[in-house]
């Protein structure tokens, strides 16, 4: 059996069962391979915008023989991958603002059958922020840590929301409710980052980095206080 280790164990968890997976930017695709592994999913598309990823993938593919269940395709994000080819589109180990680039030109997830599985490598308050401000809710999220690093995942689905949210929302997301120890270290440490920027930020914004921190604080005090 294939470990694809916490991080994104973690990803795969949040995937439907029997749900079909397109995997964007998979590069070695692991968590194709996992879930198919395990039977948790029983097909999937491993995509990637490079051949070189893709050819990572083709070789753990042929290593567990899983080239009926795996299709493997190039593309720019969601740009070759038709609307009924997936359930649950699962973006891991890219940065928050080309994810939130990425969901901001396909439309068509715009649908509350699809869910959306996103673990950004940074800036998670991009698409934290492009979710919360297009109509999709942030379900659940959870934070692990994987070879001494701290990760944080999240799952999705458009609902058509649009109720106006604090400034704060995009740094915290869902992470209050995961309960786990690893969700209160990822606060802490976006805090330490918010407070870095807040102290080289221009005068303009000095307000605005202050009432995040704010929040944010206060959040982390309340989680602290439970633990
Ligand atoms: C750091 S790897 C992450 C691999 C895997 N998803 C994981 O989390 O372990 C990022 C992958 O995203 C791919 N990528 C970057 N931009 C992309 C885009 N616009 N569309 C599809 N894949 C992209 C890269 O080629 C690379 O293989």
């Amino acid at each position: 059996m294939l470990d694809p280790g916490n991080r994104l164990k973690m990803a795969a968890a949040m995937v439907r069962p029997g749900s079909r997976v397109a995997d964007i930017g998979t590069d070695h695709a692991y968590l194709p391979v996992y879930l198919i592994l395990k039977g948790t999913i029983p097909s999937a598309l491993a995509c990637d915008l490079r051949q070189g990823p893709l050819c990572n993938a083709q070789k753990t593919v042929a290593a567990y023989g899983l080239e009926a269940q795996i299709t493997l395709r190039l593309s720019d994000g969601f740009d070759r991958i038709d609307p009924s080819e997936a359930e649950d589109f699962v973006l891991c180990g890219m940065g928050g603002t080309l994810m939130a680039q990425l969901l901001d030109r396909t439309p068509w997830l715009k649908d509350p059958a699809k869910r959306l599985i996103l673990q950004p490598q940074s800036h998670e308050e991009d698409v934290r922020g492009w979710l919360l401000e297009n109509g999709f809710s942030i379900l659940r999220e959870d934070a692990c840590t994987d070879d001494g690093k701290l990760y944080a995942c999240l799952t999705a689905a458009y609902t058509g929301t649009n109720s106006p949210v604090s400034p704060a929302a995009p740094y915290i997301g869902a992470l209050p409710q995961c309960g786990k120890p690893e969700a209160l270290m990822k606060l802490k440490k976006t805090r330490d980052r918010l407070r870095l920027k807040a102290a080289h930020c221009p005068p303009a914004q000095a307000q605005t980095y202050a009432d995040i921190l704010k929040e944010l604080e206060a959040t982390i005090d309340a989680l602290s206080d439970r633990s």
